[in-house]
């Protein structure tokens, strides 16, 4: 979109007039001449000092739905498939930045065909939830982190950054407008899912001229309604979900469609979930779409460790991956347990399992907080990840949901809980 620059056109002719020492015009072609001269020195501009504005929570509209949707029973909440009243959008261009936040009712995108998202997958995205407290408010846990990866994942496919702190206020609001949608129990919360697309409608390779920024909410019931089921996983070696230098630890789209024919495979084995090996180490990285813990003991000391992949550029920098290694170096270490962040095979695993020092492992995301896994299969064989057989979960791994669930329903005051 051109700016109406009028006046420095209008000095832009008079100079131009000087030069040629004709008078400047005054008629109808006069109208004809500015336009001319007008989109050569706008685009001048535009390339070089025109400022972007940044994003402005105070610009806020918002335009309520005149048709609320009916609450569905907690019970039959199934995860991402119910959406609230309203969702919140904000638009960004190369020329101007980004515009006026919106909340709107919910409603579809429009989008070319030629839209560059289509294409060559300018998508990033955040996964985070709203709960309810025992006084009725509505928290966030920990915003802050989720909308500082979502910026690195932004800015890794040439989409638009922004001020995190306007986005936090932002997603507050439209969270609070959205509030009828959480049920006040345990394990209740709202599903939020920040996005970002590249908008501009061109088959050209390169970066996005405009964008769109926009969050969707869904509310959803506990991940385990039934108490927790310990999954079994099989150990991929034939796929790989992130390599050094590439973008797994970014929470790009791109990153997750991929992964969905290898799951299919071990499910089709009898296995719920990937645990993805990387190189000829076998190093474990993620297990699904969460990130991996175990715990186990050291063999030469017999202390207990629990242990994690490194962030190294193969792992997503998990906002629960991050709480948990906080909270088990405050809790857990003065109990004599040892925290760890570094590189571990699935060799050192199975030795662990079958010198019976493998305490208990589990998944690790948003979505679940934790997911014990029972077993892994590996070159053929099951590798027990220390739960007895009428055991659904370790109790680590049961104070671990506690821990972060006492933070996020505001049980206990933290500050990583924000109040909306
Ligand atoms: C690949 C992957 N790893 C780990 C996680 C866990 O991240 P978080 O704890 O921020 O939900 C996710 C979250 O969805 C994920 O997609």
């Amino acid at each position: 979109m051109m700016r109406p620059l009028i006046p420095r056109c209008g000095s832009a002719l008079r100079a131009a007039a000087m030069q040629s020492r004709r008078p400047l015009l005054t008629n109808t072609w006069q109208t004809a001449a500015v336009s001319a001269q007008r989109s050569y020195s706008i685009q001048a501009k535009a390339a070089s000092d025109i400022k972007q504005q940044p994003l402005d929570a105070s610009k806020l509209v918002v335009e309520k739905t005149h048709h609320q949707k009916a609450l569905k029973k907690p019970e039959e909440l199934i995860f991402g498939r119910n959406f609230t009243d309203h969702m919140l959008t904000i638009e960004w261009n190369a020329e101007t930045g980004w515009l006026a936040p919106k909340i709107t009712p919910y409603q579809n995108l429009s989008l070319d065909p030629a839209t560059c998202v289509f294409h060559y997958a300018f998508e990033c995205f955040e996964g985070m939830k709203a709960y309810k407290d025992a006084k009725g408010q509505v928290r966030l846990f920990r915003p802050d982190k989720n909308m500082a990866r979502f910026n690195k994942s932004a800015a890794r496919i040439a989409l638009p950054t922004f001020d995190s702190d306007a986005l936090t206020q932002l997603i507050s609001t439209f969270t609070k407008l959205e509030s009828r949608f959480i049920p006040d129990a345990r394990g209740y919360s709202l599903y939020l899912r920040p996005t970002m697309i590249g908008t501009q409608k061109t088959l050209g390779v390169g970066p996005p001229g405009s964008a769109l920024l926009y969050v969707i909410a869904s509310p959803v019931g506990p991940y385990y309604p039934t108490g927790f089921k310990a999954v079994s996983l099989e150990a991929t070696d034939y796929a790989v979900r992130a390599w050094p230098g590439g973008v797994g630890d970014k929470k790009l789209g791109a990153n997750y469609a991929p992964c969905i024919v290898p799951q299919r495979e071990a499910m089709s084995r009898g296995f719920q979930q990937n645990l993805w090996l990387f190189g000829e180490e076998e190093y474990v990285t993620e297990v699904g779409t969460m990130n991996f813990f175990v715990a186990i003991k050291n063999k030469k000391t017999g202390q207990k460790e629990l242990i994690t992949a490194p962030l190294d550029g193969t792992i997503l920098e998990g906002v629960t991956r991050d709480s948990i290694l906080t909270l088990a170096r405050e809790r857990l270490v003065p109990e004599g347990w040892k925290v760890e962040e570094r590189k571990f095979t699935m060799k050192e695993m199975d030795e662990a399992a079958s010198e019976g020092r493998l305490i208990e492992a589990f998944g690790a995301g948003t979505a679940a907080i934790v997911s014990p896994v029972r077993a892994i299969s590996w070159r053929g064989k099951l590798v027990n990840c220390g739960l007895k057989e009428h055991e659904e979960s370790g109790e680590l791994t049961m104070r671990v949901k506690n821990w972060m669930e006492g933070i996020q329903y505001g049980d206990e005051e933290h500050e990583w809980s924000y109040v909306c």
